[in-house]
């Protein structure tokens, strides 16, 4: 791996190296391709007329962007021909995106939250797309919801675009977590950062704090003390950042360490959270993983959970591994 090298040959490498056949990396570059496409648009915003909301509803009830419906447009459009794909799943789309006739049926599956922090994109703040391929069983031509309903830990490849002061592709087949910047002159992801690394002790944490009243004890008792500060019982002062867009604070983390925490809290403990499982929680678990942390339910590894539906929310819990192993063991004493 060579910095400065582009992100086709950095995963075609990738693969002669682990012994992978590489099957993949034609799939990929669509899904790259897509991420250019909406790094444009989201770049252009006012001047070509896509910021703002639709009168719609998502199937979770969310108003849409108009962003939201373009960048689901441009990720199928994009991934829909190849003949890479036997299906698609998307946060914004009730159903399986079957693969139309007119195409070859390959055998991956990808799902996706095509513009992740859509409530920042008329306020210009950094938004995201996250991705997750997985294999579709075998025999299966025709994929149905129950055939992407794989717990995280057999996603093949996971990774997100975030769309920041620069356009930053991240990416994990397995082996290490490596972060690409856009040449926007050359039209190509670079290799900027090999083997991101999340450093084990953090001083940070990102939570909505408005939501304070509603969480449960495990998450209040470690807040509050991060928020004592020097003088409460961790002895140090802790800073805290919510950005709203998931990808940005990942991508943080993954920077220079903390821990982000979107938990289950008693508003509706049945919905088990505001995250995705299969957008959102199991790609960024991966990530997260192969940078060397820790995502957690506070009960459960998020990449162990059973999917039992494709829009499942899921408590998350992720970032710098001594501060989320403490929130778990905060979860255990109850
Ligand atoms: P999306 O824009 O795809 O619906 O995701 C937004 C998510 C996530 O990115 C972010 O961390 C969280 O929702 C913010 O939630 P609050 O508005 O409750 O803070
Ligand atoms: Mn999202
Ligand atoms: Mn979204």
């Amino acid at each position: 791996m060579q910095l400065g090298q582009t992100i086709t040959q950095f995963i075609i490498e990738e693969q002669r190296r682990t012994g992978g056949t590489g099957e993949f990396t034609a799939l990929l570059n669509d899904i790259f391709t897509a991420c250019k496409n909406i790094s444009s648009a989201v770049n252009k915003g006012a001047l070509i007329g896509v910021l703002g909301s639709l009168e719609s509803e998502n199937v979770q009830g969310e108003t849409q962007k108009k962003l939201d419906v373009i960048t689901n447009d441009m990720m199928i459009k994009a991934n829909e021909w190849g003949g890479h794909l036997a299906g698609m799943a998307s946060e914004e789309m009730d159903d399986v995106y079957p693969i139309p006739a007119q195409y070859p049926r390959g055998k991956y599956l990808i799902t996706f939250d095509p513009l992740d922090g859509s409530s920042n994109i008329d306020v210009n703040i950094s938004v995201g797309t996250i991705f997750s391929i997985l294999r579709c069983p075998e025999g299966v031509t025709d994929p149905q919801a129950e055939d992407f309903l794989q717990p995280g830990t057999k996603q093949v490849c996971a990774g997100y675009a975030l769309y920041g002061p620069s356009t930053m592709m991240v990416i994990t087949t397995g082996h290490g977590a490596h972060a690409f910047t856009l040449d926007q002159n050359v039209g190509e992801f670079m290799l900027t950062h090999p083997n991101l690394t999340i450093p084990a002790d953090t001083r940070e944490f990102a939570i909505n704090a408005s939501n304070e009243r509603f969480w449960f004890p495990p998450v209040k008792r470690y807040v509050d003390e991060c928020v004592a500060g020097k003088d409460g019982p961790r002895g140090a002062n802790f800073n805290m950042r919510w950005v709203a867009s998931m990808v940005a604070e990942v991508h943080r983390i993954l920077t220079r360490g903390g821990v982000f925490m979107y938990p289950n809290d008693s508003r509706d403990p049945g919905r088990g959270g505001k995250l995705r499982l299969m957008y959102e929680a199991n790609p960024m678990s991966f990530i997260v993983e192969q940078a060397g942390g820790v995502s957690s339910t506070g009960t459960e590894r998020i990449m162990e959970v059973t999917p039992e539906g494709l829009h499942q929310r899921v408590p998350v819990i992720l970032g710098s591994k001594n501060e989320v192993e403490r929130i778990v063991a905060y979860h255990k004493e109850g």
